[in-house]
């Protein structure tokens, strides 16, 4: 695609513009590390930021049959890293292919990650980010972990802002749908060496996507068997680099030809309940000890930690009206509950579809039947509407940055 004719030097503000309740962008250096020892030595700047428009717009789809992914917005973020010259400025460009070397370890060594997060339009028209810094920050884990370079949080962030800002006319006018936001950090050194890269690119692309529930909330069944394991301590689970995804492949296939929708992933001999398909889990149960209790498994490396979850846990700890647990629940524990009927209900968690219950599980054979009182049980659709609320703009809250 050929770039455009109009350039311009952005000068765009770190914060982004907000309303009172908008919360500060700004992170520290330590922020940088999740163990607080690497510095964040330079960063890219927001305010550096060179705009490309576009020449030309295309056509905008219906929001309602989108099709998850496969349409994209006008722009892109990129922006460069070498070792010897750090960080070059962000451009907002045309969105365009990209040309690397075939070398570059992104595509031998998977020295990638990504992230995932939404832009949603409320009634009122305007664009909300929900809880972006969480991704920032669950970027720069995931960039340690992979050994790229590290990058101030808040500029990223405000880079994404301006993007969203040049393309908003993308983020469907409707509070069943919104703009995926995918940012994108590449490896891109050209060498087959198995090491640190020396060069790199990281990119934001968007995409407006139909709500995960069009048809409404259905219970999803999930296969649950330890033939294949997404995680594992010390492994890479808890951060979203793509091998991790790519991997999980083909488990999801066997899923589907045992007839369940997703795969139900364990872990260690006693069958550890850790995610559903992407998904982070969540049993609301009355527990070994009589108590009523809302459980999902503790962040002990194995586990994505998911900014549903986190919220999910944050929210049902203010409401105060049962117990709220991270702790491991095995599928003995399920079944045993299953059968004394102390299951209250079972969803999973995530951006794409906030809550989405879980109906059926596929174990040694026999199929668990969880309960799913109509489509969507009471607590996950208290949990949906509370967290939607907040996303679109009805509910207003310090979790939102404004675009
Ligand atoms: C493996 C995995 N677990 C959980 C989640 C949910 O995370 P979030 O709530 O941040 O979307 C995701 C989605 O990104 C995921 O890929």
């Amino acid at each position: 695609m050929p770039h455009s004719v109009f350039i311009i030097m952005a000068s765009v503000s770190a914060v982004p513009a907000s309303q009172a309740s908008a919360p500060s962008l700004k992170v520290s250096a330590n922020d940088c590390s999740s163990n607080g020892t690497r510095e964040c030595i330079s960063s890219f700047k927001a305010a550096d930021v060179v705009i490309e428009l576009a020449p030309t717009h295309k056509p905008k789809p219906d929001s309602t049959d989108l099709v998850f992914g496969t349409v994209f917005t006008d722009h892109m973020l990129t922006v460069e890293w070498t070792s010897t010259g750090g960080w070059q400025r962000p451009h907002i460009c045309p969105l365009h292919n990209l040309s690397i070397h075939p070398a570059c370890s992104a595509l031998h060594y998977a020295v990638q990650l990504f992230e995932g997060m939404k832009a949603y339009r409320g009634a009122d028209n305007v664009v909300r980010l929900f809880r972006p810094m969480l991704n920032m920050k669950r970027m720069l884990k995931s960039a340690e972990r992979a050994c790229l370079p590290s990058f101030d949080a808040a500029e990223l962030l405000e880079c994404i802002r301006k993007l969203v800002e040049v393309d908003k006319e993308w983020t469907p006018h409707s509070d069943s749908a919104s703009l995926y936001i995918r940012p994108t950090f590449l490896g891109t050194e050209p060498s087959l060496g198995v090491k640190r890269p020396s060069r790199a690119l990281l990119y934001v692309i968007l995409s407006p996507v139909s709500s995960y529930f069009s048809t409404g909330a259905k219970p999803v069944s999930l296969w649950a068997d330890t033939k294949y394991i997404r995680a594992w301590k010390g492994g890479t689970g808890d951060c979203k680099m793509g091998g991790n995804y790519g991997a999980s492949i083909y488990a999801q296939h066997e899923a589907v030809n045992f007839g369940c929708q997703q795969v139900l992933w364990l872990y260690g001999e006693d069958h550890q309940i850790t995610e559903a398909g992407t998904m982070n889990v969540f049993l609301y149960w009355i527990n070994e000890n009589g108590e009523e209790e809302l459980a999902t498994p503790p962040l002990d490396g194995v586990i994505l930690p998911g900014v549903t979850r986190q919220s999910i846990l944050e929210l049902t700890r203010k409401w105060g009206v049962f117990k709220v647990s991270e702790r491991y629940l095995t599928m003995a524990d399920l079944c045993r509950a299953l059968k004394e009927n102390r299951v209250k209900e079972m969803f999973g968690s995530g951006t794409a579809c906030v809550v989405c219950p879980l109906g059926q599980v596929l174990y040694r054979g026999q199929n668990l039947h969880i309960p799913c009182l109509g489509d969507c049980p009471p607590l996950a659709s208290r949990l949906l509407k509370e967290l939607s609320d907040i996303q679109y703009g009805r509910t207003p809250s310090d979790w939102i940055c404004l675009v």
